[in-house]
């Protein structure tokens, strides 16, 4: 569906995006993970074709970009960062707008507009001026305007940014109810997002790509041991040394006390310590008001990858120590 070739883009010096090659299947939701200047704003301009890439190529539906510009753009729906929206027009006639924009036949274009306020959810305020919508209505105007033509690429650059937590969980539905359909590419630089919204995601930084893999690969690759929070009423100086020792707890941490409840970070071996702790905080009775596994954080990730793409792999390392077979 999409076949991107070894893009680079530069900035004058800057080297923004520095050889990312990748493609996405038809109908996958595809995430591109990155802190605040990864790239994957320009990544994503460079798919569309709103900004020549410095070397390299993309290829829409078995269409060359750099060749059929036009036959390329129409395949793709693209939401950017900063929504196209004119804030005096009602949402319908702004979609009626684009629709023309977009060359959409006039007998086709009320058909094409109802059937985004549909997809979108936007029935009930179709008549309603865009300026005075929130900002999620707003987003979902964006999202509207990108699947007018029905296209079978969606790009939606940075879709759940701003919203509050309701507007966000929205529009994620609103993002894998269209999955299937289109294939959809979305960047977010939130981690838990790109988990829970997308089937595989790339991870950008520095304008490199680290990884590609589903968000539970990554997730094993980077996750040897288990860190858990645990937080029972106790001393915390007890507390540790009574779970120091246990079998599969690799180190204990006190965090200090709360409210009298005393804090700690473990790492763990394996799933079962866990149980093992909590038996334990319960034997010595003391209640258990907490025990959750910690998230790795993006910089944590982003840490990891990279060491694991410039360090040689372990396996490799001991590869000549290790026995003849
Ligand atoms: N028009 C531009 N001119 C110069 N530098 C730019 C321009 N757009 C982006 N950059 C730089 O390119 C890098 C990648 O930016 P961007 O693609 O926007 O990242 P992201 O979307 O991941 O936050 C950043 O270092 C940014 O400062
Ligand atoms: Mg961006």
């Amino acid at each position: 569906m999409l076949d991107v070739n070894h893009i680079s883009k530069s900035y004058g010096p800057t080297l923004a995006v520095d050889d990312i090659t990748f493609q996405a299947r038809k109908g996958e939701v595809l995430g591109f993970l990155g802190p605040n200047g990864a790239g994957k704003t320009t990544t994503m301009r460079m798919i569309t074709g709103f900004l020549p890439p410095s070397r390299g190529a993309v290829t829409v539906d078995g269409i060359p970009m750099r060749q059929d510009p036009i036959a390329a753009k129409r395949r793709i729906g693209y939401l950017p960062e900063l929504p196209p929206i004119y804030p005096e027009f009602t949402v319908e006639s702004y979609l009626q707008f684009v629709a023309r924009l977009k060359k959409i036949p006039a007998a086709q274009r009320r058909a094409a507009v109802d059937r985004a306020l549909e997809r979108a959810a936007l029935g009930q305020v179709r008549k309603r001026i865009i300026g005075r919508l929130s900002k999620g209505y707003r987003q979902r105007v964006g999202i509207a305007q990108a699947i007018l033509n029905e296209p079978p690429l969606l790009i939606l650059d940075e879709p759940t940014a701003g919203l509050d937590p309701r507007q966000i969980l929205e529009t994620r539905q609103l993002v894998r109810s269209l999955a299937g359909e289109h294939t959809i590419i979305l960047s977010t630089h939130i981690l838990a997002e790109a988990a829970t919204t997308c089937e595989r995601v790339i991870i950008i930084h520095h304008g490199k790509l680290v990884a590609v893999d589903t968000p539970e690969n990554l997730t094993h690759r980077l996750r040897t041991t288990d860190t858990v929070h645990l937080e029972a009423r106790a001393p915390a100086a007890e507390a540790a040394a009574a779970l120091r020792g246990l079998p599969g707890v690799l180190r204990v941490d006190p965090l200090g006390e709360h409210a009298g409840l005393a804090r700690l970070e473990i790492e763990c071996q394996n799933a079962q310590a866990r149980e093992a702790l909590a038996r334990r905080v319960v034997e010595a009775g003391w209640a258990l008001a907490e025990l959750r596994p910690v998230e790795l954080s993006l910089e944590e990730i982003f840490l990891s990858l990279t060491a694991e793409a410039a360090a040689p792999s372990a396996d490799a390392a001991h590869a000549p120590e290790a026995p003849l077979q």
